[in-house]
């Protein structure tokens, strides 16, 4: 059992993971959403957990089970989503997978929209999400020691993932291609992209994925270091 397996590389380590999509509300009954599925948060934070890791998982709204052993603390918007994070700080590391919406509506109604018979249908002002990776990467006190984040691209995936990571300050970024149909699918292709350089990784299964991730962060923080 558990009680006598060797402690993990990670023991005593508290590592915030982000998942899923976000959800922003335009009324009652409809809201702005993506495709994320979730399921390579979920397996980075399952890997984590199974290194030692106390992991929180802030998770938007996806349809997949707790990763066993992981605090999961569930949430709709970006807003929602950025608040539980800064709740769940302090954290040794941070790894931002969550699909969050760039936009939500700038004013949600407080009643379900109808349509007027011989009214154009109603404009939609969007307005700026906070950027959780960017915020939690921001240099303070309470900086995670090591940030990573996610970087879904369709073409020039490394340059792209290089400009992201210096935009947001974070370590490392998971350069994702998703240019074939990799949303909701079960394997994924990266480039880790740190500030010693990219290392292309196979196409690999979400779960191989988040595995080689959660030891390459427990290689970056050996046990001893605070
Ligand atoms: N991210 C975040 N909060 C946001 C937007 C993005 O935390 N409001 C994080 C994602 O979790 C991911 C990284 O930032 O780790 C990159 O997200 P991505 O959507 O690729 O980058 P953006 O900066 O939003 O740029 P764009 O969508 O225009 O490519
Ligand atoms: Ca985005």
């Amino acid at each position: 059992g558990r009680a006598s397996a060797p402690p993990g590389p990670l023991a005593g380590r508290h590592l915030l993971v982000t998942a899923g999509p976000t959800h922003e509300p335009i009324d009652p009954v409809r809201y702005i959403a993506n495709r994320s599925s979730g399921r390579q948060g979920y397996a980075i934070a399952a890997a984590l957990a199974a290194l030692g890791a106390r992991v929180t998982l802030v998770s938007g709204p996806v349809g997949l089970p707790d990763p066993p052993g992981v605090a999961v603390r569930r949430v709709e918007t970006a807003r929602e989503m950025l608040a539980a994070c800064e709740v769940a700080l302090p954290a040794d590391a941070a790894v931002c997978a969550a699909a969050v919406a760039d936009w939500r509506v700038a004013r949600e109604a407080g009643h379900k929209l109808k349509k007027v018979p011989g009214q154009p249908p109603p404009p939609l002002p969007l307005a700026l999400n906070p950027d959780i990776l960017a915020t939690l990467a921001a240099p303070g006190p309470r900086r995670p020691r090591l940030v990573v984040g996610f970087a879904a691209e369709t073409e020039h995936v490394v340059e792209h993932a290089r400009e992201k990571r210096a935009r947001k300050g974070c370590d490392w970024i998971v350069a994702n291609d998703v240019s074939g149909d990799v949303m909701g699918g079960e394997e994924n292709t990266v480039h880790l992209v740190t500030e010693a350089g990219v290392e292309d990784w196979p196409r690999l299964h979400k779960s191989a994925v988040a595995e080689r991730l959660a030891s390459r962060i427990a290689a970056a923080m050996p046990p001893g270091m605070a």
